[in-house]
């Protein structure tokens, strides 16, 4: 067949295509009554070609401003504005959808816990470990936080007395990567020490993150393409596979330390000197007490999702923390007046003195709202005989997800202020009492919803909640850029491109 035939053929067959979708969707599909862009009606196209530009968030919000509680963004994919229980409180039904097929290897053998889609093993899994990132254990993780908070502040103090003007969100990245590693397996990554990406550590996640995120919105490529990929260097899917490697090699390398007698847990920090226990070891106790049930491929597991889910989410929501604090001069001064009134001039501020200052608690809740790490809606499927949401019904099988972005920025739920930062919504609703602090609360999701929220929402609170009144009671910031200049891009983790200030050491003589 000439060229020529060739492409009119194919020219001919996408015509057909786009129209046979179009009457499909408008005259026979279940949900066809369901809003949205017209493009979004052919294929996935519309919405990759949103989510690649990397601002979906913003575009997710204006869809709904625009159209209501529940937007089509692809063929059987729907957005919603509402925590809908059924869709995910605990027990529910709907499982996750397959766009986190992206976030896994494609051999079935290597599933993690983030994208695992098997509800039931993923409740065992979760049931299994959860101990190791609760309230209590967060005592042993403190010490490791000491340690990198020191290392962090006196960066900061060499970089206020040369005058150097530094990008926070880098130094957060490297902060919330070696407190990561401090907790997971004794060890920073040295990203602190070098203030630099040590062996293209944050460069591999940041690569694989995207590719997850794209690849994952036509999962059934993800089998084809992640094979090639991971053989080109510097690609997603290598990234991936480098830091596989890397997890790997640490366990390897405490199971040796362990045969040689060379390993020694060591005491760190402002604790009180007894040696904290990190995650391996708390790991490797549980396989000695349950070999059946805790495997070697449990240990590899835990410890790749928590660089995986942990680390940049933290370093963004400091950054986002930080820059609203910076441009909300009041609140910086309400703030640094709790933290000196609780005493905590001349000392480090435990965890427990965090949770006993409800302004610094609102600032860190207000940054999350003003801010959610993740920016795409958190799709799940919809199980045999659909689901009712508003006045839509969704048919099973369809994908359906709320975004944190368009749950936080709901102005029925946070007033027509949303879109301004001011941690004192928070007190004045509990003040208020009743049904308006349980809706700000329901809609309030930077850590997802029911069954598959956060692990390590209370790690990343121990890390916030320590580190920011120590910057705030020791350095002065000024920002260096105009505030209109936070931009961000959204493969997923809302990442902002830079936050450029200078510091000045406030007991500097
Ligand atoms: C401020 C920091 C953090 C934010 C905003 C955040 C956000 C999230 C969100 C939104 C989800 C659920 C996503 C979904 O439903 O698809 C999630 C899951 C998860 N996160 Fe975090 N995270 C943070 C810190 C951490 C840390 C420090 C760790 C580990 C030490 C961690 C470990 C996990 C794990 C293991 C899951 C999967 C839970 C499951 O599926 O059962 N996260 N996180």
């Amino acid at each position: 067949m000439h060229l020529q035939t060739t492409v009119l053929l194919a020219g001919f067959l996408f015509v057909c295509y786009v129209i046979g979708s179009l009457i499909w969707e408008l005259l026979f599909s279940a949900a066809r009554a369901v809003p949205g862009p017209l493009a979004s009606r052919f294929s996935r196209l519309w919405y990759f070609s949103k989510v690649r530009e990397g601002s979906f968030h913003h575009e997710n919000i204006a869809l709904h401003e625009r159209h209501g509680q529940v937007v089509r963004v692809a063929p059987g994919y729907f957005s919603i504005s509402t925590t809908d229980k059924t869709v995910y409180g605990i027990g529910s039904k709907f499982p996750k959808g397959d766009w986190y097929q992206g976030w896994k290897h494609p051999s079935p053998e290597r599933w993690t816990l983030f994208p695992d889609q098997n509800s039931k093993r993923h409740a065992e899994t979760r049931k299994r470990f959860q101990g190791l990132y609760s309230m209590s254990s967060l005592l042993s993780y403190e010490p490791y936080v000491d340690e990198c908070i020191d290392i962090f502040l006196d960066k900061l103090s060499q970089f206020a007395r040369s005058g150097t003007s530094i990008n926070l969100v880098h130094w957060f990245q490297c902060y919330a990567f070696d407190v990561i590693g401090e907790i997971t397996y004794s060890e920073r990554f040295g990203f602190l020490d070098n203030g630099d990406d040590v062996a293209g550590t944050m460069a591999a996640l940041e690569k694989s993150m995207t590719y997850s995120t794209l690849v994952g919105i036509f999962p059934k490529l993800h089998q084809y393409i992640y094979p090639v990929m991971e053989k080109i260097p510097g690609s997603g899917a290598a990234g991936r596979t480098y830091l596989m490697s890397f997890v790997q090699r640490k366990i390897s390398e405490r199971s040796q330390a362990k045969q040689d007698g060379a390993y020694r847990p060591q005491a760190r920090g402002s604790g009180d000197g007894a040696a904290p226990q990190d995650f391996l070891d708390k790991l490797s106790e549980a396989q000695q007490q349950n070999p059946d049930k805790v495997t070697p491929y449990h240990i590899f597991m835990m410890g790749l999702s928590n660089i995986i889910a942990g680390a940049d989410t933290t370093a963004i929501s400091l950054s986002s923390v930080l820059y609203y604090l910076m441009t909300s001069p009041q609140a910086w001064s309400k703030l640094r007046k709790e933290i000196e009134e609780h005493g905590l001039r001349e000392r480090r501020a435990t965890f427990k003195d965090s949770q006993e200052m409800p302004y610094l608690q609102a600032v860190l809740k207000e940054g999350l709202r003003m801010h959610p790490a993740t920016g795409l809606p958190l799709w799940r499927v919809v199980p045999q005989g659909g689901v009712q949401i508003g006045d839509h019904w969704l048919p099973p099988g369809s994908n359906v997800g709320v975004n944190s972005w368009v749950a936080h920025y709901d102005k029925k739920v946070y007033g027509e202020d949303a879109d301004i930062f001011r941690p004192e919504r928070w007190q004045e609703a509990k003040d208020a009492g009743g049904e308006r602090l349980k809706q700000m609360e329901a809609n309030f999701m930077p850590f997802g919803l029911g069954s598959r929220t956060c692990l390590g929402r209370h790690i990343s609170t121990l890390e916030m909640s320590k580190l920011v009144p120590e910057i705030v009671k020791n350095f002065d910031l000024t920002l260096g850029m105009p505030k209109e200049e936070w931009k961000t891009v959204n493969h997923w983790f809302v990442m902002p491109e830079k936050l450029p200030v200078t510091l000045h050491c406030r007991n500097a003589s």
